[in-house]
């Protein structure tokens, strides 16, 4: 039999959303257009000319809502606020609706015992900066510290955890440079000055927090995936460190005051990125950016393999798990929980943290309910079930893992796959709005109640 798996005492379990994901009424109450509005409604951009127009309907369901999440007994609930529902212009005269529904919010979340993480930034731009040049020039960030003193002296009384950016590569890299996500231009010359953009807002917006918000916590989530090279040859190896390179030491690295990598500079000028070199660094920058900060919050999906074009390389000899729902979520990503654990010690280990948190970890299957409203998604609750022994893993090899958010605590938008991908532990009926807790919600509603399983 297997050994109980017991988490430290004061571990927090949580779940996660964000705003364009989930809360619809893009357009009510006052919101402002975000890049992400304007991005899905022009057509071929999303799978299914799929919007995120109604998505949950959270703006008006929220209270259901918190109620579901009141029956799981979740002890915190990681969520994101809209920028242009609360400045419409992006800076400038602030929209009270917005302001209050968030406020609320809060409340209903604290009745609940449910502790608010707040992350600032979850993609959604508002579309007037995006007019302005977005996060390619230096104006943004700072309508960023504009809305995060907003946000903080609004709610700092009551949200003591923080995130200031979801994932900053993603928004570089797929915003700007394959075009992919939203505002979908497609240079990855813009790439470079809008991932310093976002790290530079993020060592402005952090003391801005504290001073707003006392006691508080504040911090940046990352994504990490365990980047594994297919072979021993050296393309593969390098391609592994390139990809790691971009991904993550790019952003890491300064945040920890290290500088931009030396090695993925000299990357970015090969592919000629960098035509002018690092010139929007300013004098201090790289200061900013190291501000000290109280927790990391890491994003963590899948292993990555990496295998180079180059027609002598090695056979290769590490290969992907069998295709077969267990090992392979839809998206498809692979199932690796080892790689939890190794991200989460590669992290504490090099950086040196003071805490940290899975901000997001989960998996995509679309298991519908059955004719009595079950969900019987045992692949993701296997899922979660090995990632979470990943965990305690990386907590007896020393590493201060403060908590754990589901993504997601609902089915939702997912962004370039719309409504296709489900990753949430409670399905939602897009026609009805009904939500039926999944098997891996109640599952995970023990998992919460005995600090383990
Ligand atoms: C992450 C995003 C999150 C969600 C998951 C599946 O990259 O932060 O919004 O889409 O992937």
């Amino acid at each position: 039999m297997a050994n109980k798996i017991i988490f430290p005492k004061d571990f927090l379990w949580g779940a996660a959303t964000a705003s364009y994901q989930i809360e619809g009424a893009w357009n009510k109450h006052g919101k402002g257009e975000s890049t992400w509005d304007r991005f899905t409604h022009t057509p071929g951009k999303i799978r299914n000319n799929d919007t995120g127009d109604v998505a949950d309907d959270h703006y008006r369901l929220w209270k259901k809502d918190i109620g579901l999440m009141k029956k799981l007994g979740l002890q915190a609930y990681r969520f994101s606020i809209s920028w242009p529902r609360l400045l419409p212009n992006g800076r400038g005269k602030p929209n009270q609706k917005g302001l209050d529904f968030y406020s609320r919010l809060v409340d209903g979340l604290l009745a609940a015992d449910i502790t608010p993480f707040v992350t600032l930034f979850h993609w959604d731009t508002p579309q007037k900066l995006e007019d302005e040049g977005g996060w390619i020039v230096r104006s943004t960030a700072e309508s960023f510290v504009e809305y995060t003193d907003l946000v903080t002296r609004t709610l700092g009384d009551r949200v003591k955890n923080w995130i200031t950016h979801n994932e900053p590569s993603v928004v570089a890299w797929m915003g700007y440079g394959s075009g992919v996500h939203a505002p979908g231009l497609m240079d990855y010359k813009l790439s470079m000055p809008v991932a310093h953009h976002l790290l530079l807002s993020h060592g402005w917006a952090v003391p801005v927090i504290h001073r707003n918000s006392p006691n508080s916590e504040a911090g940046i989530t990352l994504n990490i995936g365990w980047k594994v090279p297919a072979s021993n040859s050296f393309a593969d190896i390098d391609l592994a460190r390139q990809d790691d390179g971009r991904w993550f030491r790019w952003f890491a690295d300064p945040i920890y005051g290290r500088g931009y990598p030396s090695d993925v500079t000299e990357d970015f000028r090969k592919m000629a990125a960098l035509p002018n070199g690092l010139d929007f660094v300013k004098d201090g920058d790289m200061k900013t950016i190291a501000v000290p900060t109280d927790f990391i919050g890491l994003n963590y999906y899948s292993r990555n393999l990496s295998r180079a074009g180059e027609k002598d390389n090695d056979p290769q000899t590490i290969f992907p798990q069998p295709q077969t729902p267990e090992y392979w979520t839809e998206m498809p990503w692979e199932n690796y929980p080892d790689g939890l654990t190794g991200v989460l010690g590669r992290v504490y280990f090099n950086y040196n943290p003071l805490k940290l948190y899975i901000t997001e970890n989960g998996a995509s299957y679309s298991t519908p309910p059955d004719e009595k409203g079950n969900v019987l998604d045992v692949h993701r609750t296997n899922y979660l079930r090995t990632h979470f022994v990943a965990m305690q893993r990386a907590i007896q090899a020393g590493v201060p893992l403060a908590g754990y958010f589901i993504w997601s605590l609902l089915d939702n938008f997912e962004w370039s796959h719309g409504y296709s991908q489900r990753f949430g532990i409670i399905w939602v009926d897009y026609k009805t709005q009904k939500r039926y807790l999944k098997d891996s919600a109640k599952w995970y509603k023990n998992v919460i109640k005995k600090n383990g399983f």
